[in-house]
């Protein structure tokens, strides 16, 4: 083992809150794995704002680098199916909670947890990360309950954040006619360019509607990253038989409904959980992410950052003001 020192961002815990700061560090600092990554590129994730949050609920123990996507290149490596020098991402499971993450130059993992890259680049790859991730399982739900482009709109919720830019992006590039939800109004030509037909408003429209067990059938399937009032309102629009994929809780994790949705039209709620994935599926999910499900507009999704910028941009993601995905380089 060398002593190579090298930078990480280190979130430490005191009693005045959660500090994150740049600290010069060794290779004794990473945890078992093994792959050793020379880290090109990680992140931004509402995740990752709620490790450096006080009660955020994802940190299982401090100090932790955060950074739940590592995109880089391998210079160390014990597994058989990887090599030194692969182009590689690892995320999901506990990368960046209970295990160092992406927010510094070098991170370990186990060989299990590194995806291979074929085509992308690592700058894409984080660019996809945790969030594109869940876009891509997202679609697949869709596209495996029966879901096609002749049904009809396919509603995205938090259509500018992470999760849901993505998955306009795919979405349109497989030729569905997408309504995308946003509260920012700035939001919308990005929301064009990506393929969107329409753009509209949060939902429900009115905040303060109370939300009827059923409405008027307004989408033939959906992608939520929302939950709390606006996942219920999804529900309750969903036309007869489609699917509403659910993986996030920017609006609440509380879920407002009533069994009428299922029970009544068929609607199919489609848990999505990207973090205990099992490695046969997030291989071979990764493989269509630089296949048919590329997002085919990258480019215009990512803004780049640098670790100096990190601070402030974890404050917007949390505020729900991020938009597209920023990838942190290294
Ligand atoms: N299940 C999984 O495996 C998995 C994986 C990744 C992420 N997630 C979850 O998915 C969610 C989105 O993650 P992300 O990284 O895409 O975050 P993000 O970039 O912050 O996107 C979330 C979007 O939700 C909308 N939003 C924010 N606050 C809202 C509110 N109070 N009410 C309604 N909409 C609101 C905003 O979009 P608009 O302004 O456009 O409305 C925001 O950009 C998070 O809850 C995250 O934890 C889950």
């Amino acid at each position: 083992m060398t002593s190579r020192q090298f930078t990480a961002m280190v979130a430490r815990e005191s009693d005045d809150g959660i500090a994150l700061a740049a600290e010069t560090v060794d290779e004794g600092f990473l945890p078992d794995g093994e792959v050793t990554i020379r880290v090109e590129y990680s992140s931004v994730n509402y995740k990752d704002a709620l490790a450096v949050t006080p009660r955020g609920g994802v940190v299982r123990r401090y100090p932790i680098v955060p950074g739940i996507d590592i995109a880089g290149v391998v210079s160390a490596s014990s597994a058989p199916d990887v090599a030194v020098g692969d182009r590689v991402v690892a995320h999901g499971h506990d990368i960046g909670t209970a295990r160092h993450g992406g927010y510094a130059q070098y991170a370990r993992v186990p060989a299990d947890q590194v995806m291979v890259l074929e085509s992308m680049s690592t700058r894409e790859a984080a660019g996809v990360g945790t969030a594109g991730f869940t876009a891509a399982m997202s679609v697949d739900a869709l596209v495996a309950a029966g879901a096609s482009p002749a049904d009809g709109p396919v509603l995205v919720t938090g259509a500018s954040g992470g999760v849901g830019s993505v998955s306009v992006d795919i979405l349109a590039g497989l030729g569905f006619e997408v309504v995308a939800s946003s509260g920012k109004p700035d939001a919308v030509d990005l929301l064009t360019d990506l393929g969107a037909a329409s753009v509209i408003g949060r939902l429900p429209e009115d905040p303060d509607a109370t939300i009827r067990p059923l409405g008027t059938q307004r989408w033939a399937s959906a992608v939520d990253c929302v939950g709390g009032r606006t996942l219920a309102y999804v529900l309750s629009t969903t036309r007869y038989g489609g699917t509403v994929a659910a993986s996030g809780l920017t609006g609440g994790a509380a879920l407002p409904t009533t069994v009428m949705p299922f029970i009544l039209r068929g609607v199919t709620l489609a848990g999505i959980d990207s973090v205990q994935a099992p490695t046969h599926r997030r291989r071979a999910l990764w493989k269509r992410i630089e296949g048919d499900l590329r997002p085919a507009h990258l480019d215009r999704l990512i803004g780049e950052i640098t670790l100096d910028d990190l601070p402030e941009h974890l404050d917007r993601i949390l505020a729900g003001e991020s938009v597209g995905r920023g990838v942190v380089r290294i």
